[in-house]
């Protein structure tokens, strides 16, 4: 979307801005980050954590992106002129640019799913035999690699045309369809034998499996979903109209958001227990255990099918904002410099990533800190990048900006009370960049 082009409805944006945050973070990402860190207790930390800070740095971006209405380095350099704050857009620009580079790899996976069930590899495996076929499937270079290069072409392809009005569109059929394809997932899933034990899983909080690290891993996942920390959401913002209702949308995003977590959690869990799979499988959990639990739905390959494609809409939704980031940056506005970046980048992106392709195949074995390469990207991102970048959007808007300034910008398109503004300035200069800083120190054993 070009600088002067707005969203066409305030719908649409609220579209587009969940369907930006919503993707792999809440369906795939959510259950094995919860699965490896013991389910109830990891959830209620992240539940806490998106509302006192996600839902407050949501809001803290909206605000920057439409005050400035600029690109991310722009917005900075035109609140704060001649600081160095817009080294803020450069962090958010390096981060976006490593995530996309691993949740390629994970759209790949989609894809090539996808492409199993049409070409009737699916047929005749048993529980056991989907999570080996899948292993096998993703060891394989030339499959990996190809679909991860059809996620990234098609990205950059919607990115070069900026066909925003395109997405909005289709995100108002998308939406609704992911919700009723989980909703059958979920009946399906809490009545199979056995279910009982994943539901406890999920809701019933053990804290004494609570480490310094599972609270990082919390925060980091409630950053991701949301897509805070990176200025994507300055990003999309900036292309907002004065008369939108800025905490309203917040507040919609993040209810969307915890919605599909909370909808994810109740598929995966029940089904884990049930079919007796391991909660702790990893970034392959949600691929193991789905076709298991559509294969005991009528007609559970069609609904299979059906399911993945909204999987890869959500996925592409998200991946869209990330480049949308750094061309945004970068060609200002100027059409022939959008196209020819998006690609450049776009490409870069796909070379930085395959290294974490390899990482469930031939490169298996290289690790650093016990981490393989698509691990440490991911954990690079989650839990060090995007928090710090959070810290300092929260800096930024509570020290730097003007609080007048921010009263009036957030009254703008709402009836904020002066009393909601409060706590929440209250929440953005002192309880998110203490806890985040807490958070951070612990992990290191310095607190
Ligand atoms: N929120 C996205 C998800 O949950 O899949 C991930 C994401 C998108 C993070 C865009 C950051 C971003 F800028």
């Amino acid at each position: 979307m070009s600088q002067q082009e707005q969203f066409s409805s305030r719908i649409g944006f609220i579209l587009s801005a969940a369907g930006a945050a919503i993707g792999l973070g809440a369906i795939w990402k959510f259950p094995y980050i919860t699965g490896q860190n013991g389910g109830g207790a990891f959830l209620i930390i992240f539940l806490l954590f998106t509302l006192i800070l996600g839902l407050p740095l949501l809001v803290a971006e909206f605000t920057i992106g439409r005050t400035a209405q600029k690109d991310p380095v722009n917005s900075f350099k035109t609140i704060a002129p001649g600081t160095k704050w817009h080294y803020i857009a450069i962090l958010g620009m390096t981060t976006v640019f490593i995530l996309l580079s691993f949740y390629s790899v994970i759209g790949g996976w989609i894809i090539t799913y996808l492409g199993k069930i049409v070409t009737g590899g699916l047929n005749g495996l048993n529980e056991a035999q989907y999570a080996e076929m899948f292993g096998e499937t993703i060891a394989n270079p030339l499959i990996t690699l190809s679909a991860q290069f059809i996620f990234i072409m098609i990205t950059i392809i919607v990115i070069t045309r900026g066909v925003q009005n395109g997405i909005e569109q289709a995100n108002k059929i998308m939406m609704p369809a992911l919700t009723i394809l989980f909703i059958i997932l979920v009946i399906r899933s809490v009545t199979l034998d056995g279910a009982l034990e994943g539901i406890a899983f999920l809701f019933q909080p053990d804290f004494s499996k609570v480490t310094s690290g599972t609270v990082l891993e919390a925060m980091g996942q409630s950053f991701f979903t949301l897509s805070v920390g990176v200025t994507a959401m300055i990003t999309y913002s900036a292309y907002l109209p004065k008369d939108q209702n800025l905490p309203r949308s917040a507040f919609s995003i993040v209810g969307m958001n915890i919605m599909v977590v909370l909808l994810a959690g109740l598929v995966i869990f029940p089904a884990v227990f049930a079919f007796d799979l391991s909660p702790n499988a990893g970034p392959v959990l949600v691929f193991n255990v789905l076709p298991t639990i559509f294969s005991q739905l009528p007609l559970g390959m069609l609904f299979f099918a059906a399911f993945l494609i909204v999987f890869l809409f959500a996925a592409l939704t998200s991946a869209f904002s990330m480049l949308e980031v750094i061309v945004a940056v970068i060609s200002k506005g100027d059409a022939a410099k959008r196209k020819k970046w998006a690609w450049i980048i776009g490409l870069a992106i796909f070379v930085f990533g395959i290294p974490s392709t390899l990482s469930y195949g031939v490169w298996s074995d290289a690790t650093l800190f016990d981490k393989t390469i698509f691990d440490l990207a991911d954990y690079m991102v989650s839990n060090i990048l995007m928090p710090l970048g959070a810290l300092f959007i929260a800096i930024f808007v509570s020290f730097k900006m003007k609080k007048s300034n921010l009263y009036e910008e957030l009254k703008q398109g709402s009836s904020i009370k002066y009393g909601v503004f409060q706590a929440w300035f209250f929440l953005i200069r002192y309880v998110v960049p203490i806890l985040i800083v807490l958070v951070m120190l612990d992990v290191l054993g310095i607190w």
